[in-house]
């Protein structure tokens, strides 16, 4: 009895064994396809090609236009193919598509593939949205100024230059021409021509007006270059310039960089600068100081003042420095805001880099200024054409940082400002520092006036 009941407990341990097995083998997944890049790339379409799964009948193939598959190309939402490649045809020139594939065998589906990346050639004739950027800014919940940075000279009534300005723009900075090295002519001597027209303008025409910069490296006047008297007379120089400055625009406009890059690019130290050489390492407190003082003496008590530095995204020393100059000023409640200049390209800064840089903006409880937005598709000087790819390419990273930038808390927002409205106008191709001369398309318009792709983008980002 007993044995017979040990025999029938060992074929039902058998049985239960034998299944569990088979169903192991049920289980064991079918193994997700390869992609490969694709191959006859033309106007209307390409070939698509992935790499064989063993025990797999056929496949299925997503074609969107979107990275994440939101929405599919009709008839390419899985599509079943035999073939390890396949045509994909009636396709829009110009555009930027993805796919995937899945494996398929009698019983199983895969997971799914790598996603490819591919631009159809020729020209796009999806039309690019004609919408004014600030009327769309303007009716956001939290809308915030849209920037562009001008010289005195684009300014005159009626140029295609104006027109755009006064339909598309909130906010103008001075590109160069507010800067210490063209007002400040000797000391105590001032030549306010042109930084004079550039507020007048914005006054004019309702533009909110941003000073860009009191105190800037690379724009200091040759008499205080050579300036041979102490120390102590150096700093009462600077302080002079800052006080008669600020009083000068005080109520014309609304906020300055009080400072301009005054980290270095290497190991988060205070840059080696004049000012720092002459005046010591509390000299960025100092001029935020002078600066708010005559504000409040002018009787212009919402002044907003902004540090403004750039590269702060991708390096970290240099990030952790500034917030801890930010967090210096701010407990001395000299500090409004802070300008990230951003002049990005095509691959960098990533999305996480930047929200990760803004958002400590965010926590310090800073105003926020996309300061000098500018998006290079060459850095690496590799193309000679504008090429699809790059343009494609540079609409998504506008419309990043747009989407990024509208994101944050109302209390954060300030402006965001491009740095230049056409693209054969803007500092980047003839940049010494950056390796690409000529060559490089970073703006919103075309040298044409019309507007781009990355136009198109900066308007998606702000839905
Ligand atoms: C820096 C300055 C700007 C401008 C650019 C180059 O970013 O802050 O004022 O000079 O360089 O155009």
């Amino acid at each position: 009895m007993k044995i017979r009941f040990l025999l029938m407990l060992a074929s039902v341990v058998f049985f239960i064994n034998a299944c569990s097995k088979d169903d192991n083998e049920a289980v064991a997944a079918l193994e997700a396809p390869i992609a490969n890049a694709p191959k006859d790339v033309n106007d209307h379409g390409f070939r698509a090609k992935w790499n064989y799964v063993s025990n797999s009948k056929s496949y299925l193939l997503d074609v969107s236009t979107t990275e994440n598959f939101t929405s599919f190309v009709p008839n390419y939402n899985a599509k079943p193919v035999t073939d390890l490649n396949e045509v994909v045809a009636g396709l829009n020139g110009g555009t930027q598509y993805y796919y995937r594939v899945r494996a398929k065998s009698e019983t199983e589906i895969s997971g799914y593939s790598n996603v490819i990346s591919v631009v159809t050639t020729g020209s796009s004739n999806i039309p690019e949205d004609p919408t004014f950027l600030k009327v769309k800014a303007n009716k956001l919940a939290n809308p915030f100024f849209i920037g562009m940075a001008v010289k005195a000279s684009q300014l005159t009534s009626g140029s295609a230059y104006d027109i755009i300005l006064k339909n598309e723009f909130s906010s103008i900075s001075a590109e160069y021409e507010m800067k210490m090295d063209q007002i400040s002519t000797a000391s105590g001597v001032y030549n306010w021509t042109v930084a004079d027209k550039i507020v007048a303008y914005g006054n004019a025409n309702t533009i909110n007006v941003h000073g860009h910069a009191l105190v800037w490296h690379n724009s200091v006047p040759a008499w205080l270059k050579n300036y041979s008297g102490t120390d102590a007379e150096f700093a009462a120089e600077v302080k002079k310039y800052i006080t008669d400055v600020v009083t000068h625009y005080a109520g014309k406009i609304k906020s300055w960089d009080v400072v301009n890059e005054a980290v270095d690019d290497n190991g988060g130290n205070m840059r080696n600068t004049i000012f720092l050489q002459r005046m010591g390492p509390n000299y960025v407190k100092d001029c935020f100081q002078w600066a708010r003082n005559a504000a409040n003496a002018a009787g212009d008590t919402s002044l907003l003042l902004f540090y403004n530095d750039y590269a702060t995204s991708t390096n970290i020393p240099k990030q952790d420095k500034v917030f801890s100059l930010m967090d210096d000023l701010k407990a001395s409640k000299l500090i409004d805001g802070i300008g990230f200049q951003m002049h990005n390209t095509y691959l960098s800064p990533t999305k996480a880099q930047l929200e990760t840089d803004l958002n400590r903006a965010v926590t310090k409880g800073l105003k926020i200024h996309v300061s000098e937005l500018d998006i290079q598709v060459n850095p690496s000087n590799d193309i000679s054409t504008f090429t699809n790819e790059r343009r494609l390419a540079q609409k998504e990273k506008y419309k990043e940082i747009v989407k990024i930038y509208n994101a944050l808390p109302a209390a954060n927002k300030y402006a965001l400002t491009v740095w230049g409205m056409k693209d054969n106008e803007s500092w980047i191709p003839f940049s010494t520092e950056l390796n690409h001369p000529g060559n490089d398309w970073p703006l919103l318009y075309d040298s044409n006036f019309a507007i781009k792709s990355s136009h198109t983008g900066f308007l998606e980002g702000l839905d």
